[in-house]
């Protein structure tokens, strides 16, 4: 029976368990030092936290003291703490990763290296392996469409791993797949990191369009369909710059994911508040309030530099531009914003 280690106890941590018990693995789930009323949950039975549903039954837990036994003759691991945790979980973990056949990473954003460039997190895994001597195993990277709470009830749920060794994430696909957990293997790292990277930037202009709608009572579902059509274009130019396939943004790891991100997320509940006519900071102030944490809004000016590095400027993106400038507070209009961004051109 192969072993799959999962780093951080989170919501998505603990959702990911459940495929890989019903694919017949042995999995370990290891909290970091803020999980212990997490493993607590887990332990006791209870639904967890965050999302609340029940791990899945025959999970391994394990406490922050205890990496090293969670990690011990692990075949597969993933990382799936936010990435502001990722640097030093990974730190932590390269001592123990020798052997292991892949290294997942269910954490996304941006990273900025010590230099001041802003990177993907596969590259600062690598950064901080490079930086330790320690050699990686092949990474992969699990994107697409995956609600916590859904993926840990067992619901249908369709996700994309994608490693540089294609022929790694065919095999995970085949391994990890179940009735319900449906696995598209690829070969664009970079394109699914960065998909994943920008949809909170991207859905918080679509919650903008639903804001507008519920202020006025005028429906601006063509400005929301323009919106994720202009974020998906602006997905496939920015990933392309980058390396990756114009067309990866077009399948689960782009248009799924905005998709999800869209409906219900915290991003997305931000963006109606500003479309309603909230000011960036007070929306925030209110949603951090409620403890929301809205990851597209420090994500916003690291897109814009990110891109930046790629010779990508706001003639390509403009609505990723026009986002990052309503949340600095430059926008008295935020629909003539959004609209001047997603309008084609007059020919
Ligand atoms: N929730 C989802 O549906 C979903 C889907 C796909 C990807 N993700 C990604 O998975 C990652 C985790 O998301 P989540 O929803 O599970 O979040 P969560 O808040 O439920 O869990 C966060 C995890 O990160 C760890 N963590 C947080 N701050 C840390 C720090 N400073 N140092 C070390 N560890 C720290 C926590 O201990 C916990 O294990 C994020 O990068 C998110 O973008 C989430």
């Amino acid at each position: 029976m192969p072993t799959f280690t999962v780093l951080g106890a989170g919501a998505m941590g603990t959702a990911l368990c459940k495929p890989f018990i019903d694919a017949g693995w042995e999995v370990r789930l290891w909290g970091t030092w803020l999980d212990d009323h997490l493993i607590d949950a887990i332990e006791a039975g209870q639904p967890h936290p965050r999302i609340k549903v029940a791990a899945a039954p025959g999970i391994r837990t394990f406490r922050s003291g205890q990496l090293a036994e969670a990690l011990e003759g692990a075949d597969v691991v993933d990382i799936a703490v936010t990435s502001e945790g990722l640097p030093r979980v990974t730190e932590m973990a390269l001592d123990h990763i020798a052997g292991l056949r892949a290294l997942c990473l269910t954490a996304k954003g941006f990273w900025t290296d010590p230099e001041g460039r802003i990177r993907l997190l596969p590259d600062a895994i690598r950064a901080i392996a490079d930086q330790k001597g320690v050699s990686l195993p092949p990474l992969v990277a699990v994107g697409g469409p995956v609600k916590a709470n859904e993926c840990a009830a067992g619901e249908v749920t369709a996700t994309t791993y994608a490693s540089r060794d294609l022929a790694l994430a065919e095999t995970l696909a085949r391994e990890a797949a179940t009735d319900t957990y449906g696995i598209r293997p690829s070969d664009d790292e970079t394109g699914v990191e960065l998909c994943a990277a920008l949809k909170n930037v991207y859905a918080i202009s679509l919650g903008i369009a639903d804001g507008l709608g519920e202020a006025t009572g005028v429906p601006r579902h063509n400005l929301k369909a323009a919106a994720f059509a202009q974020a998906i274009r602006e997905m496939s130019l920015l990933v392309a710059a980058v390396g990756g396939h114009s067309e990866t943004p077009y399948g689960l790891a782009g248009v799924g994911d905005l998709e999800v991100t869209g409906l219900s997320g915290r991003n997305k509940l931000y963006g109606v508040r500003l479309g309603k006519g909230e000011t960036p900071d007070g929306a925030l102030a209110e949603m951090n309030r409620l403890e929301q944490t809205v990851e597209g809004y420090p994500a916003a000016p690291l897109a814009v530099a990110f891109a930046h590095q790629a010779g990508a400027d706001e003639g390509t993106l403009p609505l990723l531009h026009a986002v990052a400038r309503i949340l600095q507070g430059g926008v008295d209009d935020v629909y003539a914003a959004v609209a001047a961004a997603v309008k084609p051109a007059r020919p």
